[in-house]
Order: structure tokens, then C-alpha cells, then sequence
């Protein structure tokens, strides 16, 4: 595991190691204060304000509110050449100084020397061993490995393959996405080799998400067997939930031909807010809580898996 003194100084700061992971119109400031006052790093995607303006006055709100005493909150940019807003973005990132700029979709490359002027730590979100390599060459400070079962974007590769393959080339810090549900997931997490995870499913259907009331019910009521993965709603792979397709007039078995990826489109908002996504471990949202009591429960079953390797330590141990 890594052992950068920076990165090492932010997980002291944290209660369990998990980042509340960005999610396109659903994490806000508020979602982001909560995650960061209950003791994981809170984070949400730059497109989900609607103007610049809103963007700046969203990281005044955060800076204001998480202090050194919280965990710290992650900046989040879609760097794919798509995004017309992005230098716009990142500019404002620059001035607000996050602790840690999450990149997807994209190359760091532009982002590295920037942050590291102000002592940001710079996270590459990656779908593959071939783009965590150019990542780490690019100079990126972390990886966030997107594995399979992720909401959102996923990847498609088994979390136990991508940790052993990354960690041949790479010992910094390495994030796991997809379909950590629980503090016990949260333990394998670190167990196979890994430092955080990073959880989006689980923060969805929060009292301080930006979700529609409709989309937190299609949550409680889903299981995995309403979760369909396909590149053809936006080019890119993603996990969507199958009464939602439905209800936009998309027949899941017959999706129309893949279309190239192109992220401007999704900033027209009207035509994305009624179309929902989860992970594969959606069955395990049952209720709408606040982010408090979800961290809370993971940080209990996180502490809950240590002591039961302990207990089983000390079985062998004395056996
Ligand atoms: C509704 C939704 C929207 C998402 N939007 C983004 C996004 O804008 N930027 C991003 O980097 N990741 C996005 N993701 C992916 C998450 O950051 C994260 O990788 C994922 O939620 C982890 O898997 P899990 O949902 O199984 O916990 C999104 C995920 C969900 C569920």
C-alpha cells in the first residue's frame, strides 16, 4: 500500500478509508460538506454546477465549511476533449485548491503540474491497466481503478485482477470503484492490496443528494437484476437502471447502435435527468438516510471485519 507522506496525513484525517465518489446532478456542495464531516472525502463533478458562477460560489461554500478538522473534499473534472467547460473549471479548481483533483474520461496530463504547484494531489480515474500505466508515466499521484458493477461509467474488469496488475508497476495510492457496498467490502478493499474505496451507490439515495425523490424510490426498490451495462445510451460504458431506460422510451433488449461518446451532449441536463444509474450492489440501498448514518454504518461494519480477523488470528494463533 502507499506511503506518500501527504496521502498518508489525509487518511489520519479520515474515519474510514473511502471517498464518496462523484456523481453527474447528483453530489453537491451538500452531499460534499456531509461526506466530509462524517469522516470520508466528499466529491463531486464541476459539470454538475450549471454556470461557472455557481461553480465558484459552490467551492467557497466547501472551503468554508470543511476545515483541516474534516476530512478533506476532492475536485472532480471530465477532462475528456469533449467538455467545453473544462479549462474553465479547472482554472477555478486552481484558485480553490482541493486536496486531491479527481480526472476522468481523460488524460491527467494537463492537470499535474498545476496541482502540484499548490501541493494538490492529482487522482486518475482509469478503466484499464493500459491507461493506469500512461496515468503513473503522466505523473499522476493516485489511481482510481474502475472495476466491474461500478454506477455510472464502469469498468469491466474484476477488481482482484486490476489490483495485482496495477500494483506490479505502481505503489501509490490505489482507489477501487465498483460495487463497494459495505465496511466489510470497504476491508477487502485494503485487504487485496488497495488504500480507499470509492463509493457512489451508497450516497446515492441520501437525504443530501441532488437525486429526484422518484430516483431514491427506483433505489430502494431496485436489486442488481434492474441494473443493465451497455455502451449504447452514451458511447461509453455504463450502468444503467432498466426502468428508467424504459420509462425514456429505450427498449433494453433492442438499444440503438453505439454512438460516439460526446460530453457536451450531456450538459443539455433536461434530457439526462430522468435517466438513472446505479451499481450492481444497489440492492443493498433499502432506505433514504442522511450521509451521516450511511457513513456511520459502513465505518461500524469496517470495524466489525478487523475484529473478526482478529478474533480469527487469535484462533490460529493459540490453536
Ligand atoms: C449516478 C452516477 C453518476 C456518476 N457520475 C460520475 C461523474 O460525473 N464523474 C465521475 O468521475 N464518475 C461518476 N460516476 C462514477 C462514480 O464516481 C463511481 O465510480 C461509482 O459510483 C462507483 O461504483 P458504485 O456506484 O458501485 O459505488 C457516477 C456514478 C453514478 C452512480
Amino acid at each position: 500500500m502507499s506511503s506518500s507522506p501527504t496521502f498518508e496525513s489525509i487518511k489520519r484525517r479520515l474515519k474510514v478509508p473511502v471517498i464518496q465518489a462523484p456523481m453527474f446532478l447528483v453530489s453537491g456542495p451538500e452531499m460534499v460538506i456531509a461526506a466530509c464531516h462524517s469522516g470520508v472525502i466528499g466529491s463531486f463533478p464541476a459539470s454538475n454546477a450549471r454556470t461557472v458562477e455557481d461553480l465558484e460560489q459552490w467551492y467557497c461554500t466547501i472551503n468554508q465549511q470543511v476545515t483541516k478538522d474534516h476530512a478533506p473534499w476532492a475536485a472532480n473534472v471530465i477532462v475528456h476533449k469533449s467538455n467545453p467547460r473544462a479549462e474553465q473549471e479547472l482554472q477555478l479548481i486552481y484558485k480553490y485548491q482541493p486536496e486531491i483533483i479527481i480526472t476522468a474520461l481523460g488524460s491527467p496530463t494537463s492537470v499535474i503540474e498545476e496541482a502540484h504547484k499548490y501541493g494538490g494531489l492529482v487522482f486518475a480515474d482509469v478503466g484499464s491497466p493500459r491507461h493506469a500505466k500512461r496515468a503513473v508515466e503522466a505523473g499522476a499521484d493516485g489511481l482510481i481503478i474502475l472495476c466491474a458493477g461500478a454506477g455510472g461509467y464502469t469498468g469491466t474488469l474484476s477488481p482482484f485482477a486490476f489490483v495485482e496488475e496495477v500494483r506490479r508497476f505502481f505503489d501509490g495510492p490505489l482507489v477501487v470503484s465498483g460495487s463497494i457496498n459495505t465496511g466489510r467490502n470497504v476491508r477487502a478493499v485494503e485487504v487485496m492490496g488497495a488504500d480507499l474505496a470509492y463509493m457512489g451507490t451508497q450516497y446515492l439515495a441520501t437525504e443530501e443528494s441532488m437525486a429526484s425523490s422518484e430516483y431514491k424510490e427506483m433505489l430502494v426498490n431496485a436489486t442488481s437484476a434492474d441494473i443493465l451495462v451497455s455502451d449504447r445510451v452514451t458511447g461509453q460504458v455504463a450502468s444503467w437502471l432498466v426502468p428508467s431506460l424504459i420509462a425514456n422510451g429505450f427498449d433494453p433488449d433492442n438499444l440503438p447502435e453505439k454512438c460516439e461518446f460526446d460530453f457536451s451532449s450531456m450538459l443539455d441536463v433536461k434530457k439526462w435527468k430522468a435517466l438513472w444509474s446505479a451499481g450492481h450492489g444497489v440492492s443493498q440501498v433499502t432506505a433514504v438516510r442522511s450521509i451521516e448514518d450511511v457513513t456511520r454504518q459502513i465505518e461500524k461494519e469496517y470495524q466489525n471485519a478487523i475484529e473478526a480477523e482478529r478474533s480469527f488470528l487469535h484462533l490460529l494463533q493459540s490453536s
